[in-house]
């Protein structure tokens, strides 16, 4: 597969709406559009308006939405609501999954309505510490594609990143090393290519990616960009690992 890279910076609970709007205009300043390299950013939902439409070479995300299209669900967002303010949406992040319970039945619903209404889902995966000391690492990732994934259309496929985020890597500032990224991205890779033949479905790694460890992850055979999100709070750090991805496309 010819190598092209989604650098997405997943904001979390942080970020204004003006605060975002200055950042997605100062980060738009710092990099230069080139084939294979798609920019996203995902802030929080009361900061979609603000960022719309700002810049094209700065795609926007969603963190999260519910499966209903409307109903009595309190606090709630559909995707039928997001779909004019993001193009991506985060499906199943670990703080999801682990502060606020979304099970696997959840975050494939939630995947589902997400590709309905025209959205593209970001489906994160990934294991815990003890869940990889004692071996299960794969069995964990295998069991949460093939729950979440389930019941995607042929079409729908072109739609979808998968990203991979060790939960013991997120916000730990203890990254995974590219090798041990690369062994569970080849097995991800494995699995769609034998659920979907002939997909690009791109697969991204997430957790403590930095400037510093940006170009050896990216460089790896089976790693089609980063999902960043302590890093992606500053212009300067979030461009320098966007700038990683345009060596790599360069060289
Ligand atoms: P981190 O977060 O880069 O701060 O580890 C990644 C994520 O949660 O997506």
């Amino acid at each position: 597969m010819r190598k092209e890279y989604l650098i997405a910076g997943n904001w979390k609970m942080f970020k204004t709406g003006a605060e975002s709007r200055e950042f997605v205009q100062a980060l738009a300043r710092d990099f230069t559009a080139a084939p294979g390299l798609t920019v996203a950013v995902f802030p929080p939902y009361t900061a979609l308006e603000a960022v719309r439409g700002l810049d094209p070479k700065v795609r926007i995300g969603a963190q999260n939405l519910f499966y209903k299209e409307n109903g009595a669900f309190t606090g709630e967002i559909s995707p039928l609501m997001l779909r004019d303010l993001a193009e991506y949406v985060l499906v199943g992040h670990s703080e999801r999954r682990q502060i606020f319970h979304e099970s696997d039945e959840d975050v494939n619903l939630k995947l589902l309505a997400a590709l309905q209404f025209g959205l593209k889902p970001v489906f994160c995966v990934g294991e815990t510490l003890s869940e990889r000391e004692s071996g299960r690492t794969m069995d964990r990732i295998q069991g949460q594609l093939d729950k979440g994934l389930a019941g995607v259309n042929e079409e729908d496929w072109a739609r979808i990143t998968v990203a991979y985020e060790p939960i013991w890597a997120i916000g730990t500032g203890r990254n995974a090393t590219p090798g041990q990224a690369q062994d569970v991205h080849h097995a991800i890779r494995s699995w769609l290519n034998e659920k979907a033949p002939g997909n690009r479905v791109k697969v991204l790694y997430g957790g403590s990616v930095k400037p510093d460890n940006s170009l050896e992850l990216l460089a790896q055979e089976d790693i089609f960009g980063v999902l960043v999100g302590g890093a992606s709070l500053k212009v300067e750090s979030f461009s320098a690992i966007i700038h990683s991805g345009l060596t790599l496309l360069n060289a």
